[in-house]
């Protein structure tokens, strides 16, 4: 019944949106006028009323980002398997907090996180959590190194330790980890910029010199982020040479995987996520290239205990420990917590690995075409990287003129981008499973009619 309603919703809204427009032209005080006069609270409105405006105001008042040519931000098309899931979610309002609580949910998460788990080649006994997002994943992976680095840290705080602890990243890693270094109280400058290779991968040379610098400064490495699909230009840093130098310098090497790390599912991509297997901790979210709503992302961790010592916490409101399980309120960063995984489980239920190896694969498939498609039309492709993933430009372009033309005739939504210190260049990802050879041969076409 859910199911039958839902199909209809989504399949007549799917095909609304692909042939209606993908940017919205609207300023806040619009929007905020519009609100202040329909919306005062002081008289209930039917459901009905309030339902149709505010599907309205989302098809109007938005960027379509599961339009077959959103080239954007990693945000996906959706599978109609993980929108049920949702509802399901919705209307049960499962408490994920603790097993006890909520034993199915709990279990349908482990189970589907033990299929990734695998998949990334950690151990079966690794640990793993639904989260909301990358930057929580993000933020796990640094609080848990922290807490295994300096066991002084989760009980004294950063004043107990004796040395200031420093992260190596690269310009194009998240920039989430400014933030992640300020809220765990290391400080930005914490983050050691390691140069790049003109690849734009991180260079272990510099890494290691930088390591062994601070050393002798005095500071304390911990932690070594490469990351796998950098989000500007979908770059993979050498995870092998970075595991092996962290294990020699006993450093903690954590892969940003939150968009790339699908493609491990991919007998074609697999490969260039050589050596995520040996990282301490991972991040991949299922709602980049896993295609389902935001928002769900994972973390994965090979040291279990390290994570129950970091986000361990006791109070008797909540119900007794099960045996054999973690509860998980104490060992992640939220405590109140949905059932996220339900919509991963069942797309992946729904579509079998062979389904999602076909959809994973199919947008690489589409992110060489554009690229083809783009090198044909006479543009400079700027980046190197399997995924699809093109940023690109041609002489004398001046990107943000050119993106006003594009949304305005509602050609496609791409963006603009900085690779290390060069001018700015265009970025297109394809990250609809729906994308097409036709729409991108279509949307080139057209971009070579905007002077
Ligand atoms: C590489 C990378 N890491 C982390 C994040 C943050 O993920 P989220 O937006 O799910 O919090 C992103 C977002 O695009 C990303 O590209």
């Amino acid at each position: 019944m859910v199911l039958d309603e839902v199909r209809s919703l989504v399949t007549k809204l799917q095909d609304d949106i692909e042939n209606g427009p993908i940017v919205p032209n609207v300023t806040p005080q619009e929007i905020r006028r519009y609100l202040t006069s329909h919306y005062d609270f002081t008289k209930p409105v039917a459901l009905d009323d309030v339902v149709a405006d505010v599907e309205h105001m989302l098809r109007t008042w938005q960027v379509q980002v599961t339009h077959p040519r959103y080239f954007g931000l990693f945000n996906p098309s959706v599978t109609l398997a993980s929108v049920v899931a949702d509802t399901l979610v919705a209307m049960y309002n499962p408490q994920l907090a603790t097993w006890r609580t909520s034993p199915a949910a709990n279990e349908i998460e482990r189970h589907t996180l033990g299929w990734l788990t695998g998949k990334f080649g950690l151990p079966s006994n690794a640990f793993a959590s639904f989260t909301t997002g990358g930057a929580e994943s993000n933020l796990s992976a640094v609080i848990v190194a922290l807490t295994c680095a300096f066991p002084d840290y989760g009980e004294g705080g950063l004043r107990r330790l004796a040395a200031s602890p420093a992260i190596y990243i690269t310009d194009e890693a998240h920039h989430g980890f400014q933030k992640i270094a300020h809220m765990t109280g290391i400080g930005r400058r914490a983050l050691r910029r390691v140069a790049t290779q003109p690849d734009l991968k991180m260079d272990p040379e510099d890494l290691a010199r930088r390591v062994a610098e601070d050393r002798r400064a005095g500071f304390a490495p911990f932690m070594v982020v490469g990351t796998a699909g950098t989000t500007a230009s979908g770059v993979i840093d050498p995870l092998p040479d970075l595991a092996r130098f962290c294990r020699s310098e006993d450093l903690w090497l954590h892969a940003d995987a939150a968009w790339g790390g699908a493609a491990i599912v991919s007998p074609r991509l697999r490969d260039h996520l050589a050596g995520i297997g040996d990282a301490d901790s991972i991040t991949c979210d299922a709602h980049k290239w896993f295609s389902v709503p935001m928002g769900a992302g994972m973390f994965f961790c090979r040291h279990t205990d390290a994570v129950a010592g970091a986000f361990r916490a006791t109070t008797s409101v909540m119900p007794g420990e099960t045996d054999g399980v973690f509860d998980p309120y104490s060992t992640s960063v939220q405590w109140s917590r949905r059932f996220i995984g339900l919509k991963l489980f069942l797309a992946l239920a729904h579509h079998g690995e062979s389904g999602y190896i076909e959809m994973i694969e199919h947008q690489a498939r589409m992110g060489d075409v554009l690229r083809l498609s783009l090198k044909r039309a006479g543009w400079r492709i700027v980046n190197s990287t399997p995924l699809p993933l093109v940023c690109f430009t041609r002489d004398g372009l001046v990107p943000a003129k050119f993106l006003a033309a594009l949304y305005e005739r509602q050609i496609a939504w791409m963006s603009e981008i900085r690779l290390g210190d060069s001018d700015p260049v265009l970025r297109a990802c394809i990250t609809s499973f729906r994308t097409t050879e036709s729409d991108i041969e279509w949307v080139v076409r057209e971009m070579g009619r905007i002077a």
